[in-house]
């Protein structure tokens, strides 16, 4: 057996280097070694604190979920009040501003940090000896919201600092603010993801992240791509900075991410060239900024400038002119969705925003339009944010004629005329009829899109042309399709038809979770299909899975058992998935998700249980691993891969110790079997 210490110095070891490769990683953004490359040193790491768990410290970066949730937040003290910017919107502030810092600091020498506005929400992060102990909203400036848990699984956000390239150790108390944002890509898919499970969706990304960051559950923040810069230095208590820009500098040095599109500015002519250059740069960048922050850089000539009540005097938020455009609502129209959510959508006069003809602005839903209060005829104020949808910000009351029109809600569904209802403990409106063309439409375009069966060639155009000449009236029907059929359609000749029916023959062939997430159940989205998948194995299985059986599994709450035990009670959906599998489906067990796959881990393991386990009857346990591919085994050898230890074992537990193989307690072993 290797000795205990060696063990505790090669966790410690290992800690380091993943460390330094978060810090390559995450503050660095040059990484030095591969995704897998470092997946393995994490998943080393782990598997060494799952055996000692006495050398297990919550700092270690494997530590960076699983806090309960809370009732509510308690409140998050700022030692030093954080305040907000004055806002410039033109040149000319701009050099105001820097007459006034001139004219206060008399002749002596200064420069200025410019720096991107991050369009998030901002936090603080306190580290005691390098280590995160907490983590706040900015609140009203003084007091915000205790957030320290959700922070904690920001994947940036270090859970111990380091001095990396010869930086100071880090100090005995610091805390540092940044902006929490969410990439635009993210937050694309976030709210594609909201809408498919009927959920609300974000107007942008701030709101994204905003939303991620203040959950009770930080489970859901740990699910939501949330990402952030450090940008400033509150209180610090054993060390001082002498300039910004070195404070900046040293918060890399520390593995903290600080935006690389700071720069260090001569003077205010240096920093405005810097804001022409990143607002050209602006639509380039991944996340949303809405302006440069220009700060003086000496910290002796801040703290001489000194702050008025609400912001800084030696700071400067100049904003970008944002893309903004006034026009006209000419009428609100409601979309159908798969779920048969219906969607108002606003109408516009076509107008120029920031270089795009914007035609269209989602209203997202009902209450929406009245806390907008948007009416058709109003004239409104459009935004694009980045390559966002884009959305109305607020409707020009003083043009109001009187003669505008207030949207209601149609009773009817515009697509096919059926009932229209609104479940109370929902905001959104749905079409109650199953076979709503505007349904089957997004039905079959989700069944066919890339993450579902990914049927290249079946995109929303063609959908809605084989709906609307009849040829489909449900998802199987794709599968009678013939060559014939799509040639009479307009658009498709003899090769672009071939294309399509060998595209839709090869979807035959599909995972388990790809077919699950194409059934379109409602709550049911990527993740959970594959969930589902993985814990049952078989369609059949999660056809005739019970309530209980379902809330058994992590992740899986009351909403999406009652939608998934609905959707497959529904004799149509059963017809329809016999259908499907009629015309050929071979539904393969997954292999998209490999790392994470319980079935993976237990392929192949033998192993021993000894002592009672609460949950299970010995049989029980055996027997639920054994069809996750494991051997089970009564005796402990150098062969045994995982031992499980219920109350009072005997001395198997010893030799698994004294052999060094997995341990796994009652607890351990229900995720392992549930994951
Ligand atoms: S400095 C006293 N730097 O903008 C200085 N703020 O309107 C305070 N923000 O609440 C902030 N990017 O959340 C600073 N590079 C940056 C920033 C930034 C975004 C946000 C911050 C603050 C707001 C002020």
């Amino acid at each position: 057996m290797e000795n205990l210490e060696t063990i505790r110095a090669k966790i410690e070891k290992l800690r380091e280097e993943i460390m330094y490769h978060n810090y390559r990683y995450y503050a660095l953004d040059s990484p030095v070694i591969s995704d897998q490359e470092y997946d393995a040193l994490f998943r080393e790491l782990q598997e060494l604190e799952k055996k000692y768990p006495q050398f297990v410290t919550p700092d270690s970066p494997t530590q960076k979920v699983g806090f309960p949730p809370l009732e509510e937040f308690k409140p998050f003290e700022h030692r030093i009040p954080m305040l907000s910017l004055e806002n410039a919107f033109t040149e000319e502030e701009v050099r105001n501003f820097d007459l006034r810092v001139k004219k206060q600091l008399g002749e002596a020498p200064y420069s200025y940090v410019v720096e991107p506005k991050m369009d998030g929400v901002a936090v603080e992060v306190t580290y005691e000896n390098g280590i995160l102990v907490g983590a706040g909203t900015r609140g009203d400036g003084r007091v915000g919201e205790d957030v320290t848990p959700n922070v904690k699984t920001i994947r940036s956000v270090p859970l111990k600092l380091v001095a990396f390239e010869g930086a100071p150790p880090p100090p005995r108390l610091i805390d540092i603010r940044g902006e929490v944002y969410m990439e635009k890509e993210d937050f694309e898919k976030l709210n594609k993801e909201q809408e498919r499970r009927g959920l609300q969706t974000f107007a942008n990304p701030r709101n994204a992240a905003a939303g991620s960051l203040r959950q009770l559950d930080s489970s859901v923040t740990a699910s939501r791509p949330l990402k952030v810069f450090f940008y400033g230095v509150g209180y610090v208590e054993g060390f001082s900075f002498h300039s910004h820009w070195e404070a900046l500098d040293t918060l890399r040095k520390w593995g903290l991410p600080v935006n690389s599109l700071r720069k260090l500015c001569r003077d205010i002519k240096e920093a405005i060239e810097y804001y022409h250059y990143l607002e050209a740069l602006r639509s380039e960048l991944p996340y949303e900024i809405d302006g440069v922050v220009i700060k003086v850089n000496e910290l002796e000539h801040q703290r001489k400038l000194g702050e008025k009540t609400r912001s800084p005097r030696w700071a400067i938020a100049f904003k970008f002119s944002a893309h903004k455009a006034v026009t006209r609502v000419i009428d609100i129209k409601v979309q159908v969705g798969r779920t048969g959510i219906l969607t108002p959508v606003a109408e516009l006069e076509p107008v120029n925003v920031g270089g795009v003809i914007v035609r269209h602005a989602t209203l997202h839903n009902y209450d929406e339009v009245m806390r907008k209060d948007v009416r058709i005829g109003d004239y409104v104020i459009v935004q694009r944010a980045g390559d966002v949808i884009p959305e109305i910000v607020e409707v020009i009351k003083d043009k109001r004629t009187g003669n505008e029109e207030t949207f209601i809600m149609p009773s009817k569904c515009p697509s096919c005329g059926s009932n229209v209802v609104k479940l109370p403990e929902e905001v959104a409106y749905r079409c109650i009829n199953q076979k709503c063309p505007a349904r089957i439409k997004g039905a079959i375009i989700h069944f066919a899109s890339r993450s579902a069966m990914d049927i290249e060639g079946l995109g929303e155009k063609t959908v809605n042309l084989l709906v609307d000449k009849g040829l489909v009236k449900s998802i199987p029907d794709i599968y009678a399709l013939k060559k014939e059929d799509l040639l009479k359609l307009p658009g498709f000749a003899e090769l672009s038809a071939k294309n399509l029916i060998n595209a839709i023959e090869k979807s035959k062939r599909t995972t388990l979770s790809r077919f699950i997430y194409a059934l379109g159940i409602p709550y049911v989205g990527e993740y959970t299909a594959g969930v589902l998948a993985e814990h049952f194995g078989s369609l059949d299985k999660i056809m005739n899975a019970s309530k209980d059986e379902l809330l058994q599994i992590p992740g899986v709450g009351e909403k999406v058992a009652e939608a998934v035990i609905a959707f497959f009670k529904n004799p149509e959906n059963r017809q329809m998935i016999e259908k499907l599998l009629e015309s050929g489906f071979i539904i393969s067990q997954d292999t998209r998700d490999v790392e994470s796959s319980v079935a993976d881990f237990w392929q192949g393991k033998t192993v021993v249980f000894t002592g009672a386990l609460d949950r299970f009857s010995r049989e029980e346990a055996a027997s639920i691993v054994k069809g996750l591919g494991a051997r089970v085994s009564n005796s402990v050898s150098k062969k045994t891969d995982v031992v499980v230890v219920g109350k009072n074992p005997g001395s198997k537990y010893r030799k698994a110790l004294d052999l060094g193989i997995t341990i796994m307690n009652e607890e351990d072993f229900l995720k392992m079997i549930k994951r």
